[in-house]
């Protein structure tokens, strides 16, 4: 019923406290019970004396009922979990699905204590920013998965860049940067048997309304939010259901086309090709030129002594230009 008031409300208004009761048939009583508990939530809702409730404003929060309206999703978000904070949504969303979650749902938050990143990286989540886990159940070889994070990397910059004037780029794998700096990350796990992926759950990190004292010491200088790039505050509601759609329509032509048209977007809005880097992997560490990315998502870079290697996982360094700064 909170939720039917709420959508009345943002028809547009003034709307009286009697008219609301008759409308949703119930009484007043019950009717201002629903208010006081919605402007509890950060809803801000005006009464005016003698004409009724005005609705002004949603709170800056990522509540399920404003990310569900206007979604136009088929799968991707129409299950959502949300808590205000969490440990880290990777961990809710492993539980959820091992115990059988549908593909597309998302678990969501505010804020995580114990937020994860790539490599066993811990990674800093205050509040700002937009945290969440999806769960996926392709039907596809646990080798055919590393083409995913590229893919939600590519859905996280194009929605950043519909939304905002800014030009995101891709740092491989699956890094967010922002005139040089790291606005977000992707870490993708994956639950399978030698040829049967079971499930993947690919977690978002953006920093988006990140006050910048907010953000870790140790990566200050590398680290950026869109908001400190775009100088004004960026509705997180808006970019979350910009990357779930954008995800999905780049996850169902994956899934009938195959990875061709995602691998030339990519490259596209790539920070890595063209120039020298340094891979480190558990196995090897590699220096040289990226030059590509494969059919399978794999890093393609030429070294000093021109062999090319095929990277498919590591973590990037950039080779800096005197005076230039590195996104890390
Ligand atoms: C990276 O190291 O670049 C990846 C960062 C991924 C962070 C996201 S935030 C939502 C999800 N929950 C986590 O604990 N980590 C991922």
């Amino acid at each position: 019923m909170k939720k039917r008031v709420l959508a009345r409300l943002k028809q547009g208004g003034p709307v009286s406290g009697e008219e609301l009761g008759k409308s949703l048939g119930i009484s007043r009583a019950a009717i201002w019970k629903h208010i006081r508990e919605l402007r509890r939530e950060g809803y801000q809702i005006d009464s005016l004396p003698g004409q009724g409730y005005v609705f002004v404003s949603a709170p800056d929060s990522l509540l399920p009922e404003e990310v569900r309206t206007g979604l136009e999703t088929r799968v991707l978000g129409q299950e959502i979990v949300y808590h205000r904070t969490v440990t880290s949504t990777q961990e809710v969303a492993r539980e959820m699905a091992a115990r059988g979650a549908r593909e597309g749902t998302i678990i969501l938050c505010e804020t995580q204590s114990e937020g994860r990143g790539r490599i066993g990286r811990a990674w800093a989540s205050p509040s700002g920013g937009v945290y969440f886990s999806i769960i996926l159940r392709p039907l596809l070889r646990p080798t055919q998965a590393l083409r995913l994070p590229l893919i939600a990397g590519l859905a996280v910059a194009q929605a950043i860049r519909g939304l905002t004037g800014l030009k995101p780029e891709l740092k491989w794998p699956n890094d967010i940067i922002i005139n040089d700096r790291k606005a977000g990350g992707i870490l993708t796990e994956i639950n399978a048997e030698v040829d049967r992926l079971h499930w993947i759950i690919m977690g978002i990190g953006l920093n988006v309304n990140t006050p910048g004292g907010l953000l870790p010491d140790e990566v200050k200088d590398l680290a950026t939010s869109l908001q400190r790039e775009q100088g004004n505050p960026i509705s997180r509601v808006s970019l979350l259901q910009g990357i779930l759609t954008e995800l999905e329509q780049l996850y169902e032509d994956f899934r009938r086309s195959g990875f061709e048209t995602a691998r030339l977007k990519w490259k596209s809005m790539s920070y890595t090709i063209g120039k020298e880097v340094t891979v480190c992997s558990a196995a090897e560490e590699v220096t040289g030129r990226a030059v590509d990315i494969d059919s399978d998502g794999a890093l393609i870079v030429v070294k000093s002594d021109g062999k090319r290697e095929r990277i498919i996982a590591g973590d990037v360094t950039l080779k800096k230009n005197p005076g230039e700064s590195d996104a890390g």
